[in-house]
């Protein structure tokens, strides 16, 4: 059977899917032997999930979400303006991929942010939030397609409810890539993140720090918003 992800064909054999609960797992080649579960193992189903997925069990799903406030220096307006926005978001589980003992749990991510009711998202990510259960770590990769790829990270509990994640510009082991205009012009310096997991919720509050050519200082480029389970 061809595979799609998002609607785009990725080719057979990719991951097997398994089904936990209401969701459907993909698991990757390297992974375990796809289990069976049917409707009647669903709590059993969602006692692994928020066991094998730590603190991102609570974010696997769809959601939209209409409060959203941006804070960026517009060039169309050649000053720092404030854009409420509106925005869907979906977080596909799969795992676990095993990097030799490291066993990771995984979501895999795409969202898009709207202003009113224009056609086209303004701004749009694609990437992966990953749990190691062993060393309590979250981590976030994902690419803005500006040109800039960030691998946040940090450590929590798995039931955390609340953590943050942070990257900078040639960190280690957390860091941001950049094109070379971006990085001669509006050069992201630092990334962190705030989300915290609700019932049928779930909010982030992120900042990254950009020196803007034209700028004496660092700009504090701020994004948040709070999504609802749609799905
Ligand atoms: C919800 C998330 C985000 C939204 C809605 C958003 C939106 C925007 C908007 C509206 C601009 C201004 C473009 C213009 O009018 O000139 C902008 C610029 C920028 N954003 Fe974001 N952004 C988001 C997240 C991020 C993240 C996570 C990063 C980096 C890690 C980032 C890096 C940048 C940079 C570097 C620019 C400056 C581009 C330039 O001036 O040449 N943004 N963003």
């Amino acid at each position: 059977m061809p595979l799609l992800v998002h609607g785009v064909l990725v080719g057979e054999g990719w991951g097997r899917e398994r089904r936990l609960g209401a969701h459907r797992v993909r698991a990757w080649p390297s992974g375990e032997t796809a289990r069976r579960l049917d409707a009647g193992q669903s709590r059993e189903a969602e006692r692994t999930m928020a066991n094998e997925w730590g603190p991102l069990a609570g974010l696997i799903g769809d959601w939209e979400g209409e409060g959203g406030l941006d804070t960026a220096y517009s060039h169309a307006h050649r000053d720092v303006i404030g854009t409420p926005y509106r925005e869907k978001c979906s977080m596909t589980p799969f795992g676990p991929v095993d990097n030799g003992p490291q066993k990771l749990y995984g979501l895999d991510y795409r969202s898009a942010m709207w202003r009113g009711d224009e056609q086209s998202p303004f701004h749009t990510e694609v990437g992966y939030w990953l749990w190691d259960g062993a060393a309590g770590e979250v981590v976030r990769g994902f690419v803005v397609p500006r040109g800039i790829a960030v691998l946040a990270g940090g450590t929590t509990s798995p039931d955390a409810g609340d953590f943050v994640l942070r990257a900078t510009n040639g960190g280690a082991p957390y860091a941001i890539g950049e094109n070379r205009y971006l990085a001669q012009n509006a050069s992201t310096a630092s990334y962190e993140v705030r989300v915290i997991v609700g019932e049928g919720t779930w909010s982030y509050d992120e900042v990254a720090m950009l020196h803007m050519a034209g700028f004496e200082e660092p700009f504090a480029h701020r994004d948040h918003n709070t999504l609802r389970r749609v799905g």
